[in-house]
């Protein structure tokens, strides 16, 4: 379900609900108001047991909702938790890269308005970790290679940083939407993200969606930075 009354690129922002109850990520809804309309619920609050009662309150509200869970397991598994989410009202999914048999039962088991995404590679890993994993591979060639494998499971898209969008726009045109964290409006701190982008810069780079948290759940005004964003976000489209 889209907000209407909102321009169509109104969903190109989506807000990372990083608070530890179902009350402060709703009071954080409220106070952003028209400012934003597709929310991210991820690990910390699938932790309480609020989760899908908040998941049912965004959709009421006329939200989108990204459950950011990263599913990883044995293919029937996979397949089988995807199927429940499939009628939630929820629009998108993560599971982790890997095994292609596992992509290809989410891909399968998907319902609904349910889009799944690929984490083609954690921004938190790099070269060293992947050469402790027996992984020969650059970064960039982890998610190039992972953005593949998903693809050709049926996968509808990829989270992946700013900077390997231009490539990953190369190799698969529009075929792959495109979900971007760690971005930073110009004069934020970026904290513990190492790539970081402006939401401008990653929407001109080919970003469908961009998702922020701290910059606006920190926000002495979280709506008016949500405003801004989405202001930067018109004038890159
Ligand atoms: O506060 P900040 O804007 O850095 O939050 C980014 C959000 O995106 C967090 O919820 C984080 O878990 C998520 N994320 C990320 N990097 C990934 C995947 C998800 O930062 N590769």
């Amino acid at each position: 379900m889209t907000t209407n009354n909102n321009p169509p690129n109104h969903d190109a922002l989506i807000v990372a609900l990083d608070v530890p109850t179902a009350k402060e990520a709703k009071a954080l809804v409220e106070q952003i108001g028209d400012a934003a309309s597709f929310y991210k619920i991820g690990l910390e609050l699938a932790m309480t047991p609020d989760y899908f009662a908040l998941l049912d309150w965004l959709v009421a509200q006329d939200k989108r909702v990204f459950c950011d869970i990263k599913l990883h397991d044995i293919p029937a598994t996979v397949g089988r938790a995807v199927a429940r989410l499939g009628n939630s009202g929820a629009s998108l999914l993560t599971i982790h890269a890997g095994q292609a048999a596992m992509l290809e039962a989410a891909a399968k088991a998907r319902a609904g308005d349910l889009r799944l995404l690929v984490v083609t590679l954690l921004t938190s890993i790099n070269q060293q970790d992947l050469m402790d994993m027996g992984v020969a591979r650059t970064p960039l060639d982890q998610v190039i290679a992972n953005a593949e494998m998903a693809e050709t499971a049926g996968i509808d898209g990829v989270v992946c940083s700013g900077h390997e969008l231009p490539m990953l726009r190369e190799e698969y045109g529009d075929e792959l939407l495109t979900v971007v964290p760690g971005i930073r409006p110009a004069g934020v701190d970026a904290g513990d993200q190492q790539r970081v982008m402006t939401p401008g810069q990653a929407i001109a780079a080919g970003a469908n969606h961009i998702v922020v948290g701290r910059a606006i759940r920190d926000a002495p005004d979280p709506a008016a930075a949500a405003a801004a964003i989405q202001d930067e976000i018109a004038a890159a489209i």
